[in-house]
């Protein structure tokens, strides 16, 4: 399975934070926000990446992570040079996605919980349909937002709609198979003159072929969009790092833990710094012993 990273919009939202500086390279805590999904796609043992920004913001991503081979991934770039919705993703990454396999996921997403692991590893597995994954909001209107019936069985999934028929929104991590280049192409623009990626998890839904799985109450799925979310992420993250001593979406300690680079090349990266806290901490993995789960 490949992964697209979707890294582009304004995020008019945080004047003036990204008046210059593209919005998924902001930090959220001690790494910029795209190191969390790009953890998100290597936990599901994705390691052929595309990443897809704004024509006057892609040279900060491959200034961050090169072509990937320095965390033993392939990183590839592409240019999205106008807003055209979240499927037009799979418009601009036609030639990288091909018929195979491919992940999607925002760029500003922030995926958090206890199982994710094994719940990505078994998505990557996907051959034929989609999966998406929803979750239990406060907001639903802003969100694409799926019905289930009775038996649980997802009925319908409408976009921001204004009467939601439930709570659980679908989130900006999306699995499918090798047809949804092909599904895309047969999209029109909505209302809002977008490709929506609602209208292909649809399509999916009419051909009886998408999973959605909910993520359970134990599962954080944060905001990033606004000062205050942004704050608070980077509040969540510094809470658990500083509790646990381990680091959340820190792509090295990934890389390395899952044998994409050695202890060698671990240590090449540490010794960018030796006074800062993330080096350090990439220095101690390597001589840390016995297992970590
Ligand atoms: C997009 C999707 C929506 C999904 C949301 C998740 O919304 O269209 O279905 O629930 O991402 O963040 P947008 O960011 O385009 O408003």
């Amino acid at each position: 399975m490949k992964g697209i990273i979707l890294a582009g919009g304004q995020g008019t939202r945080l004047y003036p934070l990204t008046v210059s500086v593209s919005k998924q390279i902001l930090p959220v805590f001690d790494k910029p926000m795209i190191y969390y999904p790009l953890s998100v796609l290597m936990l599901a043992d994705i390691r052929e990446v595309l990443i897809i920004s704004s024509p006057e913001h892609i040279d900060l991503y491959r200034q961050l992570f090169g072509a990937g081979e320095r965390l033993g991934l392939s990183i590839k770039y592409a240019v999205q040079d106008r807003p055209a919705g979240v499927a037009h993703a799979f418009v601009v990454g036609a030639d990288f996605a091909g018929h195979d396999p491919c992940a999607l996921i925002f760029g500003d997403n922030f995926l958090y919980g206890h199982g994710l692991t094994a719940i990505l590893q078994r998505a990557s597995q996907l051959r034929r349909g989609g999966l998406v994954f929803a979750y239990y909001v406060s907001d639903p209107t802003r969100y694409g937002v799926v019905e289930f019936d009775a038996a649980g069985s997802a009925i319908s999934i409408e976009e921001k709609p204004q009467n939601p028929k439930s709570n659980y929104a679908i989130i900006g991590l999306y699995f499918y198979d090798g047809e949804v280049v092909d599904i895309v192409r047969g999209l029109k623009p909505s209302a809002r003159g977008e490709l929506e990626i609602t209208d292909v998890n649809n399509e999916y839904l009419r051909r009886r072929q998408l999973r959605v799985e909910v993520l359970g109450r134990g599962f954080a799925w944060l905001d990033t969009g606004t000062h205050e979310s942004l704050l608070e992420a980077s509040d969540f993250v510094q809470t658990i790092e500083h509790r646990q001593g381990l680091k959340v979406g820190c792509v090295e300690e990934i890389a390395y833990r899952k044998g994409y680079i050695g202890a060698e090349q671990l240590l090449r990266i540490a010794n960018y710094s030796t006074d800062n806290a993330y080096c350090l901490y990439l220095k101690h993995l390597v001589e840390q012993s016995g297992p970590t789960f």
